[in-house]
């Protein structure tokens, strides 16, 4: 006899789990230690005071569903992106916003690709529209070139994800690159450029994703409010594209999904400059110190434009990242992309990063 379980579509079964970064709580019970969470790209800081009153503000009305449409976030929204407000659709975080555009594009017979490594959730999303996920694997792991990109679309390619800057490499594209995958893109093809990282970009030819979309129907740009705005737990970001798409992925984004408080958190997140300026700064001096520091270990660290870095530890990265965490440090081997020797450090704050290096220095010497 059939059990319930199996009546589930098979595509579902199909679908990895998401794997998170272990809690920094579950670490703190098990070691009795106070924990760094270096695993999971997350801002340091945490929220700026102005956005935790806004919440607590917000908190009397969570008996209420919110607006739709998050109406005056998303007129926030698109005067600083400078764009038509029908062109931004707010979603539970950038992550919902890559679901949403795989149900609308992807399904039975079609597929997602991304060049890989790169983000998780691009295959989680691929999946559960019911289509299939192509990892276009480079050449060279830190960056697959813009050829080997097209040359991976197949006639069932209907998006393509692209992070960029890339997580977990911390590579970007550059202007002269993301035209040419325009240009060279079939007309089936839609691009979604992810641009989660956004704010922690230094890169002189950096792309300003969004500058693009009035001239390139068949790019869409999704943000997200989790990183330099600290909101990771409250899930809230968004996607922009030609109005024609948004009002279409509308239909499909499902009622309610950003709460009051989180709208009145972005809103609050966006007015509050310095905050955004000292994080940025944070992370750009960080991942600089992080860098120079793991070379006079004699560890190469890949360049990155994210708030963290991936270091070859020219050794079992899982192994390391198991002692790191029993000293308080949780970090992100990245074995599951094939990269046996590196992990993934987000930049946390000047004394985390210190004593990180530290921790690998100690532990280094005495292999
Ligand atoms: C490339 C990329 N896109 C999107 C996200 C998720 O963003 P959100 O928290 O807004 O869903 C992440 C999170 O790590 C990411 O690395």
């Amino acid at each position: 006899m059939a059990s319930p379980a199996d009546l589930i579509r098979p595509h579902v079964s199909s679908i990895p789990l998401y794997v998170p970064g272990k809690p920094m709580e579950e670490v703190e019970r098990e070691l009795g230690i106070v924990a760094a969470k270096l695993a999971s790209n997350e801002n340091p800081l945490g929220p700026a005071p102005e956005v935790i009153d806004a919440i607590i503000r917000e908190a009397p009305r969570i008996n209420l569903y919110p607006e739709l449409e998050a109406p005056v976030l998303r007129t926030a929204i698109a005067r600083k992106l400078g764009v038509a407000e029908d062109s931004v659709l707010v979603t539970a975080g950038a992550s919902h916003f890559l679901e949403i555009a795989a149900l609308a594009y992807i399904g039975p017979g079609f597929e997602g690709v991304s060049p890989w490594p790169s983000f998780v959730h691009y295959a989680i999303a691929s999946r559960m529209a019911g289509g299939e996920f192509k990892p276009l694997q480079a050449a060279d792991p830190r960056k697959a070139t813009i050829e080997e990109i097209l040359n991976g679309i197949s006639p069932h390619t209907r998006l393509l994800f692209i992070a960029n800057p890339n997580n977990p490499t911390g590579a970007h594209y550059s202007r002269a690159e993301l035209e040419e995958l325009l240009s060279g893109l079939p007309e089936r093809v839609m691009v979604v450029w992810d641009e989660a990282y956004f704010e922690y970009v230094t890169a002189s030819d950096y792309p300003d994703g969004v500058a693009y979309l009035s001239r390139e129907p068949q790019l869409l740009v999704t943000r997200s409010f989790s990183k330099v705005y600290a909101l990771a737990g409250l899930r809230i970001g968004y996607g922009v594209g030609h109005p024609s798409i948004i009002a279409q992925l509308a239909r499909i984004r499902g009622p309610f999904k950003i709460s009051i408080p989180a709208q009145a958190a972005a809103l609050a997140a966006f007015a509050a400059v310095d905050h955004t300026r000292r994080s940025v700064n944070l992370v750009v001096e960080g991942r600089r110190y992080l860098a120079e520091a793991l070379a006079g270990l004699g560890l190469s660290v890949w360049p990155s434009q994210g708030n963290f870095v991936t270091v070859d530890v020219k050794t079992d990265a899982s192994a390391v990242a198991e002692r790191l965490e029993r000293v308080g440090y949780i970090v992100r081997p990245l074995k599951p992309f094939g990269l046996a020797n590196s992990l993934r450090v987000t930049v946390g704050t000047m004394a985390q990063n210190e004593g990180f290096v530290r921790a690998l220095a100690e532990m280094r010497s005495v292999r």
